[in-house]
Parts: C-alpha cells; sequence; structure tokens
C-alpha cells in the first residue's frame, strides 16, 4: 500500500525515490504543495485545491508545471490499491536543484514535482468526543495565505501542542485568532459562525470555505471577522476545519472548558453535511 510514489515524471516504488542534496525545497523550503481528500477514488473539492495550487504558485512566482495531477493521482490511488478506501493526496513543487544561491535559479531549471498517495483513516473518536487545543503565539510571516512548505513554525506549535497532551495549536496574533496549525478556527459567538476573514495572515482552507458555504444554505448565520482570543472563552462552540479535520468539535482551550465542554449542536450539523457533501459517515455516533 503506498508504495509507489510519482516523482519528476516517474512513477516509482517510494524507497527509490530521491530527491537532489541542492533541491530548493530542501535547502530553502522554496516549495509550495496541496493536500487533497480521496473517498473511495473520487477527489473531494479537487477545482478548489487546484485552484490554491495554482494561486501558490503564481505567488511565489513558479510557472505551473506541465502535469495532470488529477490524472498523476488516479494512477497513484489504483496502483496502490487505495480505490476502496479513504486517502490522501500529497503533492509538492519545489523550484528544482540548481547551486545554492538565494534568488531564483536560471529559469529553464525543471521543478522537482512530487506526488504521493496514503490511505487516511479519519478521527471520527475524535470528531464524536471533541478535542483538546492549546493557544500560541502566530509567530508565523504574513503571506500565510501561500500554502508553502516553510512549515516551521506551524511543526513548533504542533509539537508543543502534543507535548501538552492537545490535538492543535490555535495560533493568536495581537489577541485575535487566525488560525491552527493545520486548520482553520471558527467559533459559534451568539448563535453567528465566526472565523478570521481570508487574506495574509490565514490558510484560505477549502473546508473552512466549504463549510460556511453549508452553514448559509443551512440558514446558519456566517460572520468572516476577526475572533479576539478572550471570545473563544465566551463562545458557545469552537471548531476546526480542514481536508484532514473535517469538523473537529474543540472542548478545551488551554486547560479551560470552552462550550460546556462537550461538542455543540452547530459543530454536529456542520459535520453532518460536511460528511453528506464528502460521501462519508459522520464522526458522530
Ligand atoms: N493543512 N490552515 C493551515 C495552516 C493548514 O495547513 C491547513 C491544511 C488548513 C486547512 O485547509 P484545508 O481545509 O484546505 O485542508 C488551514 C493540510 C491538511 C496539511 O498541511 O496537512
Amino acid at each position: 500500500m503506498s508504495d509507489l510514489v510519482y516523482l519528476d515524471g516517474e512513477i516509482q516504488p517510494r524507497n527509490r525515490a530521491t530527491i537532489s542534496i541542492d533541491d530548493r525545497g530542501f535547502l530553502f523550503g522554496d516549495a509550495v504543495y496541496e493536500v487533497i481528500r480521496v473517498v473511495r477514488g473520487r477527489f473531494i473539492e479537487p477545482a478548489r485545491h487546484l485552484r490554491r495550487l495554482a494561486r501558490s504558485l503564481r505567488e511565489v512566482g513558479l510557472p505551473a508545471p506541465a502535469l495532470d495531477l488529477l490524472g498523476v493521482a488516479t494512477d497513484l490511488i489504483r496502483r496502490n490499491d487505495l480505490g476502496g478506501r479513504e486517502a490522501t493526496v500529497y503533492a509538492q513543487v519545489s523550484r528544482g536543484a540548481a547551486p545554492r544561491q538565494h534568488a531564483f535559479p536560471p529559469s529553464g531549471t525543471p521543478p522537482t514535482v512530487l506526488v504521493t498517495a496514503m490511505p487516511f483513516t479519519p478521527r471520527t473518536d475524535l470528531i464524536a468526543s471533541g478535542v483538546a487545543v492549546i493557544t500560541l503565539p502566530d509567530v508565523r510571516w504574513s503571506r500565510c495565505d501561500i500554502k508553502s512548505v516553510n512549515l516551521l513554525p506551524n511543526v513548533l506549535a504542533a509539537q508543543r501542542a502534543a507535548e501538552a497532551g492537545a490535538f492543535e495549536a490555535i495560533l493568536v496574533r495581537d489577541g485575535v485568532v487566525t488560525e491552527a496549525t493545520r486548520s482553520n478556527v471558527l467559533a459559534v459567538v451568539g448563535g453567528v459562525v465566526r472565523t478570521h476573514p481570508t487574506g495574509p495572515l490565514i490558510l484560505p482552507g477549502v473546508t473552512r470555505e466549504v463549510v460556511l458555504e453549508l452553514a448559509s444554505g443551512a440558514g446558519i448565520p456566517v460572520r468572516e471577522e476577526e475572533l479576539g482570543a478572550d471570545e473563544l472563552f465566551a463562545a458557545e462552540e469552537v471548531l476546526l476545519t480542514g481536508t484532514t479535520a473535517d469538523v473537529t468539535p474543540v472542548v478545551t482551550v488551554d486547560g479551560r472548558a470552552v462550550g460546556g465542554g462537550r461538542p455543540g449542536p452547530v459543530g454536529r450539523r456542520l459535520g453532518a453535511l460536511l460528511a453528506e457533501r464528502i460521501g462519508v459517515a459522520p464522526g458522530v455516533p
């Protein structure tokens, strides 16, 4: 399972797929990526993921690689025997291998293109129980809208969360909740679903976008508006959204109960609507 990967034009065994020590993704984090959910061979929101990848590439001045990403991913799903279950596809494009200098390498340097497909098991247990999170300062740069592999602040914050026994770290910049290390943050305040507006300070999550549309469609009011870190504790519900998190309710923040310490009705409703849309069983018993 998942033993075959795509690297630079070739589907090959994972243990033989290697990149150059001069690869700029390795040396500088000079690369962008996407993660797409696949349910029994069906891509979830492929157009939105491809659009975001195209945007990330454009924003960092990387030409779009000549690649039928979904075609390659379909091949990987089939050849890795993942067509009957849930999986994730990871795609990464780096600015290629060249002698180390910060400015771009000569034009024509081929990008390094990696695509993998991995089995995925949704954490329906955590979606049902809710999760603990901690808050940490958001020390990232001011282009978090680009899905780049420069994830060191996310890695360090996720590690702090893991060490604290928490599922995620919610990041706070100037007193405002931006997002989490690998998911977006929504809160239900006064019956309204609130979340940080898109812009340079958050990744425009595909799941966030879909969930906001589902909420609006279900008559649940939505406001894309800054949420103060202190408001987390007064919120009726706090939710995480992401390709692998779906709609995961948060039940404690920094050890303090939020939303009565139990998953709430809005999260449950949105989780069910999302599960229905993507064709999986909702993570609620
Ligand atoms: N992470 N915010 C950040 C910083 C993320 O890395 C992610 C996704 C999200 C949610 O976006 P989406 O709904 O499009 O998955 C928000 C992916 C899954 C990852 O890095 O593994």
